[in-house]
């Protein structure tokens, strides 16, 4: 769109009213990604279940625009672990992002190239400031319930999926007794240079 625009952003459901991409992201798009192996293969070979859903709203890829749109994490679990989103860091490394917790219950985990780390909860009104060159992943520990945020993030950032894929976030979030637990994930792999 080449003139200013808005859009409605609705409960119960929040889907908006105008987009340009809509991405659901499915257990095969997260392989390697949960703890627990076994119980991952279990579902797989069950079903390709649904985990999250994007719409977006993009914008040309430059410093002045300001990419945007809702993240809906649906609930559920594989094994232990809650369900969530890949997680990445921004291809242009320093920069931020901005979300707004709409619906649901989640924490944000995320991480700097240094190592550094920080869980924020999410809960409808939450704001979340992601700093410049940190990763971040939602995390859905809401019982039967989306968790819905909007997020906005500079139009040029890009996304780098492969560092996490290939290091993991160095805090899980797991069930324990029935409440949601941060733990150290034993397959953490720290940055070379950190
Ligand atoms: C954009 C951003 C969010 C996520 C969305 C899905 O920079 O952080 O819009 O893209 O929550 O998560 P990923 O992209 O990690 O699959
Ligand atoms: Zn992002």
């Amino acid at each position: 769109m080449t003139i200013p625009f808005s859009f409605r952003l609705e409960a119960p459901d929040f889907i908006p009213s105008y987009y340009d991409t809509h991405i659901k992201r499915t257990l095969s798009a997260m392989q390697g990604q949960f703890l627990d192996q076994n119980a991952y293969d279990r579902m797989r070979a069950e079903d390709d279940t649904l985990l999250y859903e994007v719409y977006e709203i993009h914008r040309p890829e430059v410093p002045g625009e300001l990419s945007h749109g809702i993240s809906i994490v649906h609930p559920g679990r594989v094994g232990a672990e809650y369900a969530m989103t890949k997680g990445h860091f921004h291809r242009v490394l320093d920069t931020s992002e901005i979300y707004h917790c709409l619906k649901g219950h989640g924490f944000m985990v995320m991480e700097s190239p240094e190592g550094e780390w920080a869980v924020e909860e999410l809960s409808p009104g939450t704001v979340l400031y992601v700093l410049p060159c940190w990763a971040h992943r939602s995390v859905n520990v809401g019982a039967g319930e989306d968790l819905v945020t909007f997020f906005a993030y500079p139009g040029h950032a890009g996304h780098d999926y492969g560092t996490i894929e290939a290091r993991g976030f160095r805090k899980l979030v797991l069930d324990r007794n029935g409440a949601p637990a941060i733990v150290d994930n034993p397959r953490w792999v720290k940055a070379a240079s950190s």
